[in-house]
């Protein structure tokens, strides 16, 4: 007897990149693959010391039943922040949700009937195309450049697509660590606010910034219109599983009704946890650490590839975040790359996973915070041997380093 899964489940492919992180996983690989913060800069102390204090302190509370909107004192600090980039929110219009990605799933489970359209800039962060394919949406993906979405061409996509919701990562996105452009977030959101279209601003990132001035969030242009999400998955520890959405402040009862079926709420005692962790430790000082080291990788990687890599390699010189994003030279296919680079040990992500629509062969996403330096310049010079071996023989042949024009940046 066969068990027949839903219809939203057939349209439903696994994640590709799940697929190929158990690859990474082998002990002899250096992985590039993964969205992995660094585990040694994971503040373990701090925090084992806030869970025995909460455990201590108030055990009832830290293991009881919680509300779904989430722990009141942790709504208020998350509302503190964002008003501090200008988002006028209160704790009424933050809901605490586990992990950002269910706050990608609420406001679908929310906004999205079947067949309504969402638009995404192409390529997308792949677990919110699954998400939306979870709830038979019809996605529609707009092309980005090295400035983000290509906002030039809302305002007919919306006119003709007439979207129930816009995706976007503008901060450091998901693969490309490109980021969105001033006027280009002014321009989305006068046609979001012109068309009345909602806005899902994913912002797992905009803390790490390494690089650059702070960028006005979507949220604080098209303010009744805009679900924005943030996590301490990439600040504090993903396994803590906390984010938190917010929303419009009508939205924040049909996104409570639609948690309730989905956990009830997030863990009462991650919650409590992190409270007494801010209320006591540097966070500031934290993320300063955090974003210095990060930097300190993307350089490295930076100049690895500027080393290593053959002629017509172009990549993103993203300004904070995990990744960026390579073009390989033509000729050269992502899958090929990826078994061949894993042949010498080194795991990368096939771009083409990313993309809606037909997939693009020519890209890999390279995530640059979960090795150290000296494993990344061993991991580049690895895959520019890779692709330069790829390479068809009539090619130029790789170059010493310094006779290597600069690669053409901001792709
Ligand atoms: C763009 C984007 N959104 C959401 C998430 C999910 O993060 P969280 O751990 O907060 O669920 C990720 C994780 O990598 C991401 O890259």
């Amino acid at each position: 007897m066969t068990i027949e899964t839903a219809r939203r489940m057939r349209g439903a492919v696994p994640s590709a990149i799940r697929e190929i992180l158990k690859v990474a996983e082998r002990p002899d690989v250096l992985s590039f693959a993964g969205g992995l913060p660094a585990p040694e800069l994971f503040p373990a102390r701090e925090l084992s010391q806030a869970f025995e204090a909460v455990l201590r302190k108030n055990p009832g509370a830290a293991l009881q039943y919680g509300v779904t909107e989430g722990f009141l004192p942790l709504r208020e600090w998350v509302a503190g922040r964002l008003r501090g980039r200008g988002i006028p929110a209160s704790a009424e219009s933050v809901m605490v949700v586990s992990g950002s990605q269910q706050g990608i799933d609420l406001v679908s489970r929310v906004l999205l009937d079947p067949g309504a359209t969402v638009l995404v800039e192409n390529p997308s962060y792949l677990a919110a195309l699954q998400a939306f394919a979870a709830y038979e949406a019809n996605v529609v993906a707009l092309p980005g450049d090295a400035d983000g979405l290509r906002t030039e061409l809302l305002e007919e996509a919306v006119r003709e697509h007439r979207p129930a919701l816009i995706y976007l990562v503008p901060e450091f996105q998901n693969p490309r660590g490109t980021t969105l452009a001033a006027d280009r977030r002014h321009a989305l959101a006068a046609v979001a606010s012109g068309h009345g279209v909602p806005v899902l601003e994913d912002d797992p990132y905009g803390a790490l910034r390494f690089r650059g001035v702070s960028s006005t969030p979507i949220a604080a242009l098209a303010h009744g219109l805009t679900f924005h999400l943030g996590t301490f998955s990439k600040t504090l520890a993903p396994g803590l599983r906390l984010g938190w959405v917010h929303a419009p402040k009508p939205l924040i009862r049909p996104l409570t009704v639609a948690k309730q079926a989905c956990d009830l709420h997030t863990a009462t005692l991650a919650q409590h946890a992190v409270v007494e962790l801010l209320g006591t430790f540097d966070y500031e000082a934290h993320l300063g650490r955090l974003r210095a080291e990060y930097r300190q990788r993307c350089e490295a990687m930076l100049r690895a590839l500027e080393r290593s890599m053959p002629p017509g390699t172009r990549w993103t010189t993203p300004d904070g975040g995990l990744f960026l994003w390579l073009e390989l030279p033509a000729g050269l296919r992502d899958d090929e790359v990826f078994h061949a680079a894993i042949d010498r040990a080194v795991a990368v992500v096939p771009g083409s996973g990313f993309f809606v629509g037909p997939p693009e062969h020519g890209f890999l996403r390279l995530n640059f915070s979960n090795q150290n330096v000296a494993n990344i310049e061993l991991g580049m010079a690895r895959l520019g041997q890779t692709l330069s071996e790829l390479l068809p023989a009539s090619s130029p042949p790789l170059v010493h380093r310094d006779e290597l024009s600069p690669a053409p940046r901001g792709l």
